[in-house]
């Protein structure tokens, strides 16, 4: 099949600009629906929910690493991109859920993990077998060890998954050999970028996708894949793009040649960066015209629930968007983070990685108003809006998983210590009753990660219906973000409020104002309120804004 010139998708949306205000909807294929009945999610499980997402309103899906894969960091693992992993289904499934997606007028987003391979791919396997110093070994980073018997690892470096970066081999007489590097988990080896091949068969990989037609990539640790090929320790300081393996310079070559490869499509496909840089000058380099069409804003989405603070990211995002053709992006969550209902209801609102333990205070029901209001200040924002699955229904993160239904990595690499990312990704509810509330069919069967009994009443199923519901909310705010022209625009301005309350006006007509502050915030002259993220306070007669609320006025 060869749809590389296919213009169906921009012919529907009629335009090729269509992803600088989109909602994009990110799937986590193994927890969003399974049609098959064996407890983990799959494609066909997604194809019969298309008309879910379809109401719901987003523009595209992003799916979560679909590919062939043990699943040792859930698919971010992959063995092989050109396969579809068998508990998810076919090619041929996912060539159907691309057209039966962009018939609905869905573009489909594809995730890609350059910076690393499964130790299952051919490559690692073949390199595995081959002695030292063989050109199959050249395409990952094989060193020898340090120290007497070369014992010691090639670097200390840490892994963000916790504990070190080296495995050492066994050569087939049983004797250690040498080692590889992984910047993640023992089964995730790092590729080495200075090989032509790794490049090439990037390369190839991205038109095996967009040739399908899908509409672009997220890419996977975006500014991990250069290293210093001398394997300097890293010290306290280094300068600017000189790290000895994060955000070296030398990377953006790689999203240069990649952008040119976009852009040779008819509708250009999207490059989609996972940076987590806290330097926005350094942040902003990825998003540079020759580059990437924009990037995730960790930046807002680690932030507590504060106006300052909020107000501060929202600033400082559109300052360092000014400097380039990117818009700014707008995310509450994803599949590596606690769940935003839980996150707000503690006291420490804010999201670190390092800072996730068991056992921390929540109040759900504060979280789950600040989330709510936190969707409307997200959706009323100018940029690209991200949506996890199950943030629009609301869903906590599950923090009782038992201990040996956890998966991840993060989990075991901390000790135990950091709960890890499981809980984030137990498969969604879709009804009110059954085994696992839809999630698979009508089969009686156990999910992948157990859902919490207590589910039925966050289900779609439930919550269609509800005018008061969070999917009831989410459907609107995104209904609106089309219909209103002003929310639809680039034009924002903020507007003068007391200490606590945010609000800014929109185009021409619409305001929206969030109160953080304790008092019921006076509300700025308007016609009508388009949403509010929960009831008015009409106590004093006027309507007022109750703490942890948001609303969108028509002014
Ligand atoms: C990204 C992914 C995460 C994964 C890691 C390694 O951060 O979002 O889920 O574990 O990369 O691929």
């Amino acid at each position: 099949m060869h749809s590389a010139q296919r213009t169906d998708g921009a012919a529907a949306h009629g335009d090729t600009s269509w992803w600088r205000n989109a909602v994009i909807y990110q799937v986590y294929p193994r927890s969003f629906a399974d049609a098959d009945g064996d407890g983990t999610g799959d494609l066909a499980g997604v194809r019969q929910r298309l008309p879910y997402l379809a109401e719901l309103g987003v523009d595209a899906l992003w799916f979560t690493p679909w590919y062939r894969s043990p699943q040792a960091d859930g698919g971010y693992d992959v063995a092989d991109y050109r396969e579809i992993d068998p508990a998810f289904g076919t090619l041929e499934d996912a060539e159907a859920l691309i057209a039966e997606a962009l018939d609905l007028g869905i573009r489909t987003i594809v995730d890609i993990v350059p910076n690393h391979v499964s130790s299952e791919h051919a490559w690692f396997r073949e390199a595995l077998a081959a002695p030292p110093g063989h050109p199959a070994r050249d395409r990952f980073w094989f060193h020898d060890g340090k120290g007497p018997g070369g014992d010691e690892t090639p670097t200390n470096w840490t892994s963000s998954f916790g504990g070190g970066t080296w495995t050492r081999t066994t050569g087939p007489d049983g004797r250690p050999g040498q080692w590889y590097l992984h910047m993640f988990a023992p089964e995730q080896p790092d590729l080495n970028w200075n090989h032509p091949d790794v490049a090439a068969e990037h390369e190839a990989v991205l038109r095996f996708w967009y040739d399908r037609g899908v509409a672009g990539v997220r890419i996977d640790s975006a500014s991990m894949l250069a290293k210093d090929a001398a394997l300097p320790e890293v010290g306290e300081e280094h300068a600017p793009g000189r790290h000895p393996h994060f955000d070296r310079d030398e990377v953006h070559e790689i999203y240069r040649r990649w952008r040119k490869l976009a852009d040779s499509y008819e509708e250009p496909r999207l490059l989609i960066g996972e940076v987590w840089l806290e330097d926005t000058d350094r942040f902003v380099r990825y998003l540079r015209d020759d580059e990437m069409h924009m990037a995730f804003n960790f930046d807002f989405m680690s932030r507590p629930w504060d106006a300052e603070r909020l107000a501060e990211s929202i600033r400082s995002t559109f300052a360092a968007h000014a400097t380039v053709a990117a818009p700014p992006t707008w995310v509450l969550s994803n599949h590596d983070v606690t769940r935003p209902v839980t996150r707000y209801g503690r006291e420490d609102s804010s999201f670190a990685f390092a800072d996730k333990r068991f056992g921390t205070p929540t109040d759900l029901a504060l979280g789950a108003r600040r989330a709510r209001a936190a969707a409307l200040l997200t959706a009323a924002l100018p940029g690209v809006l991200y949506i996890y699955q199950g943030d629009e229904l609301g869903l906590p993160e599950v923090e009782d998983l038992p201990a040996e239904a956890r998966e991840d990595p993060m989990h075991f690499r901390s000790g135990g210590v950091d709960p890890g990312r499981d809980g984030c990704r137990v498969p969604l509810p879709w009804t009110a009753t059954g085994p696992t509330f839809g999630f698979s069919g009508g089969a009686d069967t156990a999910t992948w990660l157990p859902q919490p009994r207590d589910w039925g009443g966050r289900a779609a199923a439930s919550q269609e219906a509800d005018p008061d519901s969070f999917l009831t909310l989410y459907r609107r705010a995104i209904r609106l973000r089309r219909a209103e022209p002003a929310l639809r625009g680039d034009a924002f301005a903020w507007t003068e409020t007391t200490p606590g309350v945010l609000a800014f006006r929109r185009g021409e007509d619409v305001t929206c104002v969030v109160n953080f502050a304790d008092a019921p915030a006076v509300l700025p002259a308007h016609t009508a309120v388009l949403l509010a993220s929960g009831p008015l306070d009409t106590a004093a007669g006027d309507a007022r804004l109750p703490k942890d609320t948001a609303v969108w006025l028509r002014t």
